[in-house]
């Protein structure tokens, strides 16, 4: 008797840890970054209700484009240099790993919902510019479209009285006007690729254009009830940028990416620099090689931190079991989960790995 007692209280006592964890360990379940709650219901309204994962972070993401998530998805935000808004979408079905994008894409604002007409009829995976959007609209999607808005015209003029500050130029002159601006000094573009800056290893970081109020991108993980992986994001890319400026959001592996086999990862921050780092593949292998979500995250933010100390962002791990975790660094970031246990979304703070113990005592 007792010996079955004592399995029955064992049973127990793990379902209440996992609870306790946030982490049912049932499907279906979403993840997105940030508090974008409107984004996630409306994904867990299609997973919940039997439809696939890939269903679920389209229609999530479309959510975030509709109502603008703090102004950086969807049309009416980030105007760039020369004040227009331009949409940046990916899409990845971790049961094929088929992934379809759209980049610089002008005048059309379903971003999601053109990323994944590329993925479902197109053998390509990456559309750019004004020719994403023609394909987008001889898709059937509506455009073209205004992607301005009344506070993204206003916000580009204010940065044009401040005499275009900041902004993302290195090593140009002049320095403190609009432009247009040429290499520094009388190098040509060779040379310029090796000046003195480079040489020394010195690296700069755009980071200060994000900011609380930037987020930048939702990127969003979706298990549906079969077990199916996949992963969306939607932004419309960083403020001021150089016009033709692409993020990590419609790059697979860094914005996010999902395999069947392991589980999804979604990222967030400082675009520029985390493309160079493939961080949602990191998770994803490390995942694959054992790694728990937490210390997956956490490597893959440590690796991009010991290289670039000033840099800003966050990534958000969940695993086939549906243990989810989040790292970040420069920032405090918050992710948003909806599983079976939950009564309603539940948002997550995780505060920012630490620099100044190397990053290891967070290990
Ligand atoms: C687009 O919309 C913005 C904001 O409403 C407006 O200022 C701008 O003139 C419009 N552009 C065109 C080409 O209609
Ligand atoms: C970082 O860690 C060090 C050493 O454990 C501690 O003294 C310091 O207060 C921590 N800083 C923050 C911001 O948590």
């Amino acid at each position: 008797m007792s010996i079955k007692l004592v399995f029955l209280f064992t049973l127990f006592s793990f379902s209440v840890l996992g609870d306790g964890d946030g982490n049912s360990g049932k499907y279906p379940i979403v993840v997105s970054t940030w508090p974008f709650t409107e984004a996630v219901r409306a994904a867990w309204r299609i997973v919940d209700s039997g439809f696939s994962a890939v269903d679920a972070v389209t229609e999530g993401c479309s959510a975030c484009e509709e109502l603008r998530c703090d102004g950086t998805v969807g049309p009416g935000g980030s105007p760039d240099e020369s004040g227009e808004t331009t949409i940046d979408a990916l899409i990845m079905n971790g049961v094929t790993m088929e992934v379809g994008a759209v980049a610089a894409m002008r005048y059309v604002k379903d971003g999601i919902k053109a990323a994944r007409l590329v993925m479902e009829h197109t053998k390509h995976t990456l559309l750019v510019g004004e020719k994403a959007s023609a394909f987008a609209i001889a898709m059937g999607l509506p455009g073209p479209t205004n992607l301005s808005s009344l506070e993204s015209i206003e916000k580009w003029g204010k940065w044009k009285e401040n005499r275009c500050q900041p902004n993302f130029w290195k090593n140009v002159e002049p320095l403190h006007s609009c432009g247009p601006y040429h290499p520094k000094g009388n190098m040509d573009l060779g040379v310029a690729a090796c000046s003195q800056e480079n040489l020394m290893g010195i690296i700069e970081s755009s980071s200060s254009h994000i900011g609380l109020h930037n987020h930048d991108t939702i990127s969003m993980a979706a298990i549906d009830k079969m077990g199916r992986v996949a992963v969306g994001t939607s932004t419309n890319g960083a403020t001021f940028k150089i016009p033709g400026r692409v993020g990590d959001g419609p790059i697979a592996g860094s914005s996010a990416y999902a395999d069947d086999e392991v589980g999804a990862c979604g990222a967030t921050g400082d675009g520029d620099i985390m493309m160079r780092f493939l961080p949602c593949y990191q998770v994803v292998e490390s995942m694959r090689q054992g790694m728990e979500p937490i210390l997956a995250a956490k490597d893959a933010i440590s690796r991009i931190a010991r290289k670039f100390p000033d840099f800003v962002g966050a990534v958000v791990a969940i695993n086939k079991n549906g243990v989810h975790a989040g790292a970040c660094y420069g920032w405090t970031f918050q992710y948003s989960v909806r599983s079976p246990g939950m009564e309603d979304v539940e948002v997550f703070t995780v505060q920012p790995l630490n620099s100044s113990c190397n990053l290891i005592c967070n290990k």
